[in-house]
């Protein structure tokens, strides 16, 4: 049994180096933890962006004080050490920068990002952690903070070999406040038509706030991708927002909402939407990202020179070709860039192909129609299904992202039929019958 005359002296030991509260890790005399899982969704070169940002937020985090123990970062860890990359074991996230990928800890990298981990690893899964995995500790005080960056499309977001549902998302976050796993949490996310992940499906009521880059319809943007030595985009426009204006201030002096208000000035090409709880933004961020002063880096704010995420490897591959020293190294460029502008017709017309068979078998009366338009996702654990079924039988949109911008086509049919459990199962065969016609046997590699 330990009594206050044995412990005493070891405080006193300890404290001579370090002080109680930082033993007792930040705010501990408030009452609460920050712990904080930050992912990358994303692999190989043309994606630098993605783990930019993520290495970013880290350094932000650490910063400001939370510490590196309570970070879990999940990338995929290619892109420092790729030969394209000239700056070997540095990465940017604005032109001139520091570089953002020193010190970072990599608790799951390369087969290990999943979605499977991920929910894992919010869950606090046992079984992880017996394997000396890292998961949240978190318990009901605690605040947690998840900042995700990759590719999305309706109700899904990307992981390097898969994709992850907003069904199977918002399902893990309630279990967390079932659970009891987090007292205050917030959730970043940048992915194109990001708003969908929450729209219709977060609720209000379980403590809560997320910020998306882009609304449900829209793509969200790349930025600085200027930089003709990196050769693709360093940052994410609503990324760097948040990153750079969390770089420049007092977080103790900062609302949430007064963040989001900055995010959305400096993310001119998209629509940065709020979700769930939004009685929280009126906390500090450094509830969420730490409270230590650190050190105020006076924002960058270079001109963004923004893409569409979704047109970034071709833009890139355009600008190397005008680039090249001599007309060899132009035509393997070329190559490249007429193979994918291919892929990515062969896929489109494939999805119209696929949907036209679904009308002739009954559940819609004209593609065009189901193409052209945008019913709101609302049904989304059937629009789960039908994903993963496209997912399966289709084509892997965590490889070939540039297939998540038709998914919209599939959740207008999901809000049209009002499906039952019988009429699903039968749907569901259709689908696959239709990918199989149209896509799975023609497999494309090209398609990015
Ligand atoms: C980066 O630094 C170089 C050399 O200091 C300078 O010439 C260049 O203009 C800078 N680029 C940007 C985008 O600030
Ligand atoms: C499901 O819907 C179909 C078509 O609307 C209907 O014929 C069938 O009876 C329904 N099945 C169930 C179990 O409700
Ligand atoms: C979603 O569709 C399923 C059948 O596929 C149905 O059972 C469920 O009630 C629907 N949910 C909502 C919220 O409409």
């Amino acid at each position: 049994m330990f009594s206050l005359l044995t412990i005493f002296p070891i405080l006193f030991t300890l404290s001579a180096a370090t002080p109680l509260a930082d033993l007792l890790g930040p705010k501990s005399n408030a009452g609460y933890n920050i712990q904080a899982v930050l992912i990358a969704g994303s692999n190989e070169y043309y994606n630098y962006r993605h783990q930019a940002d993520v290495c970013h937020a880290y350094q932000v985090l650490r910063n400001h004080g939370v510490p590196a123990e309570n970070i879990i970062v999940m990338m995929y860890d290619d892109i420092a050490n790729d030969p394209e990359n000239p700056f070997p074991g540095k990465i940017f996230n604005a032109p001139n920068g520091s570089d953002v990928y020193a010190g970072v800890s990599k608790d799951y990298t390369g087969e290990e990002v999943t979605p499977q981990n991920f929910l894992g690893v919010l869950k606090g899964d046992k079984a992880l952690a017996a394997k000396g995995k890292k998961v949240l500790t978190s318990g009901p005080n605690d605040h947690v903070f998840i900042y995700f960056a990759d590719h999305g499309g309706t109700g899904l977001i990307g992981f390097p070999s898969d994709t992850l549902s907003s069904d199977d998302l918002n399902k893990a976050l309630v279990y967390m406040h079932d659970n009891k796993l987090y007292g205050k949490l917030t959730f970043y996310m940048e992915a194109c038509e990001s708003g969908s992940m929450f729209e219709n499906i977060l609720p209000d009521n379980i403590n809560i706030y997320a910020t998306t880059a882009a609304n449900s319809e829209e793509s969200s943007y790349g930025c600085y991708c200027d930089d003709p030595k990196i050769g693709t985009c360093l940052g994410d426009e609503y990324s760097v927002a948040w990153l750079e204006d969390s770089d420049s201030h007092d977080l103790t002096k900062e609302t949430l909402k007064q963040q989001f208000k900055d995010v959305v000035k400096h993310t001119p090409s998209s629509h940065p939407q709020e979700f769930g709880q939004k009685s929280l933004a009126s906390l500090e961020v450094s509830q969420f990202q730490g409270e230590k002063a650190g050190k105020i880096h006076s924002p960058r704010r270079h001109p963004r020179s923004s893409v569409n995420s979704r047109d970034i490897p071709l833009v890139m591959l355009k600008r190397k070709i005008k680039r090249a020293n001599d007309a060899a190294e132009a035509s393997v460029h070329a190559k490249k860039l007429y193979t994918m502008i291919a892929g990515r017709r062969f896929l489109e017309s494939g999805i119209k192909k696929i949907i036209s068979q679904l009308c002739s078998n009954g559940y819609c009366s004209d593609a065009q129609q189901v193409m052209s338009t945008r019913r709101p996702l609302v049904n989304h654990s059937t629009y789960s299904k039908v994903a993963k079924k496209f997912q399966s039988s289709c084509l892997n949109l965590g490889i070939h992202t540039h297939g998540m911008k038709f998914m919209y086509a599939f959740a207008n049919l999901v809000e049209s039929n009002n499906f039952n459990e019988s009429t699903l199962t039968r749907f569901l065969e259709d689908l696959e019958r239709a990918c199989n016609n149209h896509i799975a046997d023609h497999g494309f590699k090209a398609i990015v």
